[in-house]
């Protein structure tokens, strides 16, 4: 039987402005959480390309917007916009009360 990781806290609402993120290190990895204004994302913080945090990047139209090289990534899926096939991790969040959670699988220690 697979082990399914616990959610885990990762923002209070009203800390993350509409339109944007912060990164936060949850259960071993650096994890970017957005705020659309409606629902939270949360996915992994690492850009593919050069590895820059994802978590400083802008939010536009369901994708965050590097803040290194603009390269685009679908808060959805985690896809490169302009090549789906590179995806980074993107992590199940949901609300309890006012507690942002989300399911991130253990990564290597950051220590
Ligand atoms: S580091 Fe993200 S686009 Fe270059």
């Amino acid at each position: 039987m697979q082990e399914t990781s616990p959610f885990l806290p990762v923002a209070r609402v009203g800390e993350i402005p509409a339109g944007t993120g912060k990164t936060v290190e949850v259960n071993g990895r650096l994890v970017a959480v957005f705020f659309d204004g409606e629902t939270y994302s949360a996915i992994d913080d690492l850009c593919p390309h050069m590895g820059a945090s994802l978590g400083a990047g802008v939010l536009r139209e369901g994708t965050v917007v590097c803040p290194w090289h603009a390269w685009r990534f679908r808060l959805c899926d985690g896809a490169w916009c302009d090549s789906p096939n590179l995806k980074v991790d993107v992590f199940e969040t949901r609300l309890v009360g006012d507690v942002v959670e989300a399911r991130v699988p253990p990564g290597e220690s950051l220590a």
